[in-house]
């Protein structure tokens, strides 16, 4: 028999409990990301309109590809707990979706039509076996009547670590909000699942019971390499979101509006508009939007800036397109993402910057996620600015006032402003900025992030 000296053998077992350690890690990095794992349990359960608030409400949820059959059922809400017995039954219709990472997934989609205006209702959503808990929800007034609402920039990166905490002080700020608009940008990889798994754990609950209103970002898009590297819209958007289908063709579902007590809420795609060509177009339909608008207040949301804050950014064709028909049909509000940075100013009607103390359309951009740049020395527009700060808004809309509040995630108020609506004029402007210190990076010029990404 052979014999081997003892280092020999000692060299090969090293060897060989490398060789394993090794193949465990490689084996390791190859385990997909399954946190949010598909069941016949609803998940993602989340409220939008695709018709009047008043007497519509759509909910979308997810389950694995064996549910076939889903439905939602809905009652009055009532303190008496046997809500079953009262509920009706509707039948959701069922999208596929072939999820990158993932697979095979189901969309089911109700929207509940003849409802009764101001009105206090409790649905849940299930397979007849597997229900969701009950979530209430209110319509809106059929008249204008006072409302809030909460307004998010990017949420994107780090979206279940840190973009949580920006959603969550917003509902406990303003409980009884009636919508969340995000600005674009709600993800960072347009497709990919587990960041849509973030972003729905992180509403949790609220998005079963306050609506979304959601305009599309340029991180909702992805190239399309198969097809000479087309530029589309995530193929999660439609699935998983029920919006208005009244946009421009093409452009259904990121191209809406919204009518709520008064108020006229407008969704525009910007991605197209800037990097695919689609700004006139989206001018046409919005102009006959804005013309025919029995409305009092007019907001308008999309996710690039029309006027940008940080460096190196700039949207021309949006002023070109855009700016003027928000002048000219006295948009109240514009709330914009993108440039991850605060920015909030107005009295930029088009060729000028005199400041005359009145308002034109408000200009906001804002972002709620942690990714941070820096702000253009060059940006004259702004009458308040933020870097290197994650903020919501909250935004209180009633017969003649709209008052516009900022708030760091922490819950300092950091800028606000209210505008008077005023007879066949301008609003009046009415600054109500926090005393606190504008908050900028400390950081040198070489050691931030600059904005790279286009468009
Ligand atoms: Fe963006």
């Amino acid at each position: 028999m052979k014999s081997y000296p003892f280092f020999r053998i000692r060299t090969l077992v090293a060897g060989a409990l490398l060789l394993a350690l090794a193949v465990l890690l490689a084996a390791q990095t190859a385990v997909p990301d399954d946190r949010y794992r598909l069941s016949r349990v609803p998940d993602r359960i989340i409220l939008t309109w695709s018709g009047d608030p008043a007497s519509t409400q759509a909910v979308t949820w997810r389950t694995d590809a064996s549910v076939h059959s889903a439905v939602a059922q809905i009652a009055l809400a009532d303190a008496h707990p046997d809500i079953e017995s009262a509920a009706r039954t509707i039948q959701a219709r069922t999208t596929l979706l072939d999820v990158e990472d993932v697979g095979l997934t189901h969309r089911h989609s109700v929207g509940f039509t003849g409802l009764a205006p101001s009105t206090l209702y409790a649905y849940r959503v299930g397979d007849g076996e597997q229900w969701s808990e009950w979530f209430h929800f209110s319509t809106a007034s059929r008249e204008p009547e006072p409302f809030s609402f909460i307004y998010f920039g990017d949420a994107q990166n780090d979206i279940r670590s840190k973009w949580s905490r920006a959603i969550r002080a917003a509902y406990s700020d303003a409980p009884k909000a009636s919508f969340m608009i995000h600005a674009g940008d709600l993800v960072n990889r347009a497709n990919r699942d587990v960041e849509w798994g973030e972003w729905f754990e992180a509403g949790g609950w609220l998005n079963g019971m306050i609506p979304s209103i959601p305009a599309a970002g340029n991180h909702e898009y992805w190239n399309d390499e198969r097809n000479g590297n087309a530029r589309r819209l995530s193929t999660q958007w439609r699935p998983q979101f029920t919006l208005p289908n009244h946009g421009p063709e093409g452009l259904e579902e990121t191209v809406y509006y919204i009518d709520y007590q008064g108020a006229r809420i407008i969704v525009l795609n910007s991605m197209e508009a800037v990097g695919m060509g689609r700004a006139e177009d989206q001018a046409r339909w919005l102009e006959g939007v804005l013309r025919d608008n029995p409305n009092r207040w007019t907001i308008v949301t999309f996710h690039h800036p029309v006027f940008s804050v940080a460096r190196g950014r700039d949207n021309p064709a949006l002023r070109e397109h855009w700016q003027p028909l928000f002048e000219r049909y006295g948009v109240d509000l514009v709330l914009q993402g993108h440039d991850h940075t605060y920015g909030r100013g107005t009295n930029l009607m088009q060729g000028t910057t005199v400041r005359d103390g009145e308002a034109g359309p408000m200009y906001v951009v804002s972002v709620s996620g942690p990714k941070m740049y820096r702000i253009d020395a060059g940006a004259e527009w702004m009458d308040r600015l933020a870097e290197d700060t994650q903020l919501y808004q909250i935004i209180h809309v009633e017969h003649d006032k709209l008052l516009f509040e900022a708030r760091t995630v922490t819950g300092e108020l950091y800028d606000g402003f209210e505008l008077v609506k005023l007879e066949n004029r301008r609003n009046r402007l009415v600054d109500q900025m926090a005393g606190t210190p504008e908050r900028r990076q400390n950081l040198p010029a070489a050691a931030a992030p600059a904005a790279s990404e286009t468009p």
